[in-house]
């Protein structure tokens, strides 16, 4: 039997209209564009300030365009993933709401929990899945409205973050394109660095809760660049070790963008050139799972078939990994 791959055969994404500069930031904390350029790199980011929208607004417009590109009938997408942490609700699934906004009528679906490393950790999971041989396609989104959980009065947390969606469509392959190989870490040991303090069944809603400002995000920065410059930049040095890859036969590194000096840092470690490496953290921020979707919709017009692309990410957890993909057809210049 010949072997499956299972390979991205197409990109949909959406940011918000609305844009807050780090003048307008400036204008609610303590800072500048200066400081948030030299330790962050964000220029701006894309806030969904409609009352009443969520993360399936903007994941949906995602899948929307995806499938149009594709020209993907509803009838035959086999399931949905949403990457996520900012879901419309605790329950049901952002995905599920997906399925009737979408017309999915055979589909089932979830959503995945992975902090910044959802859409990664989502890329190994809808892979499996059409490896095996029982779904033909998977849209995969990674999505965030970080904004819902952002306090504009925290100057070390607030200038970092966006709301924006990307998905990919999966198929398989029996060419040697697709998602090639794969690691993927979680320790467990960053919950005291980053996370939400209240909202989940330790810690429930209350008044209190909302009082003391415990249903935002709480990240101890420093801690946290620490771990994903080494964890990063470890796990990319591995995995292009293994697989034969490096500075000359890298076309991409597609990292999460949580900070241009963890990029930085993890281009630094491979000797790959910057233009080699997807960067759009100064147009969205940290959009969390969306941030390596949003890269590839952003860059896609100078992908071409059998580039060779590693993605990695880090994120609260901790959770982080890199994945090597050759990418499976030739953008449209
Ligand atoms: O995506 C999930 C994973 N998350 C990450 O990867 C984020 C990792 N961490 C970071 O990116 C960085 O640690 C931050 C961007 C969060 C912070 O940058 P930093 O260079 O580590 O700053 P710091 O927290 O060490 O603060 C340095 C100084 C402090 O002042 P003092 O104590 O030295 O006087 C802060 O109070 O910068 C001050 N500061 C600011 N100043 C102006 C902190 N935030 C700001 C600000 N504007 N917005």
């Amino acid at each position: 039997m010949e072997k499956i791959n299972a390979v991205i055969t197409g990109v949909g994404g959406y940011v918000p209209d609305y844009v807050l500069t780090n003048d307008e930031l400036a204008r609610m904390v303590d800072t500048n564009d200066e400081w948030i350029m030299t330790r962050i790199g964000v220029k701006e980011r894309r806030i969904l300030n409609e009352e009443g929208l969520g993360t399936s607004y903007m994941a949906r417009k995602a899948a929307k365009q995806l499938m149009k590109k594709t020209n993907s009938n509803p009838d035959d997408i086999d399931a949905i993933i949403v990457a996520t942490t900012t879901p419309d609700y605790h329950f049901p699934s952002t995905a599920s709401i997906l399925c009737d906004k979408l017309g999915l009528r055979n589909a089932y679906a979830m959503d995945l929990q992975a902090a910044c490393c959802g859409f990664l950790y989502g890329l190994e999971t809808a892979a499996s899945m059409i490896v095996s041989g029982r779904h033909k396609k998977v849209i995969l989104v990674g999505a965030d409205k970080m904004s819902s959980m952002v306090d504009y009065t925290d100057r070390a947390t607030c200038p970092i973050f966006g709301d924006g969606a990307a998905a990919v469509m999966l198929e398989a392959t029996t060419e040697e394109f697709g998602v090639i190989d794969s690691i993927l870490r979680t320790d467990g040991k960053g919950l005291p660095f980053l996370h939400m303090k209240a909202g989940g069944s330790v810690c429930p809603p209350s008044y209190f809760t909302v009082d003391n400002k415990m249903h935002y995000i709480h990240q101890e920065g420093r801690t946290v660049f620490k771990y994903a410059v080494s964890n990063m930049s470890n796990v990319t040095a591995q995995i292009a070790e293994r697989n034969n890859l490096n500075k000359d036969n890298i076309a991409w590194i597609v990292p999460h963008q949580a900070n241009l000096r963890i990029i930085d840092a993890v281009a630094q470690r491979l000797e790959i050139p910057m233009e080699h490496v997807m960067i759009n953290i100064q147009r969205y921020g940290n959009t969390s799972a969306g941030t390596l979707p949003l890269c590839l919709w952003d860059f896609e017009s100078q992908l071409r078939k059998g580039d060779n692309m590693i993605f990695t990410a880090f994120g609260a957890g901790f959770t982080w990994g890199a994945i090597y993909v050759k990418w499976g057809y030739d953008g449209n210049a």
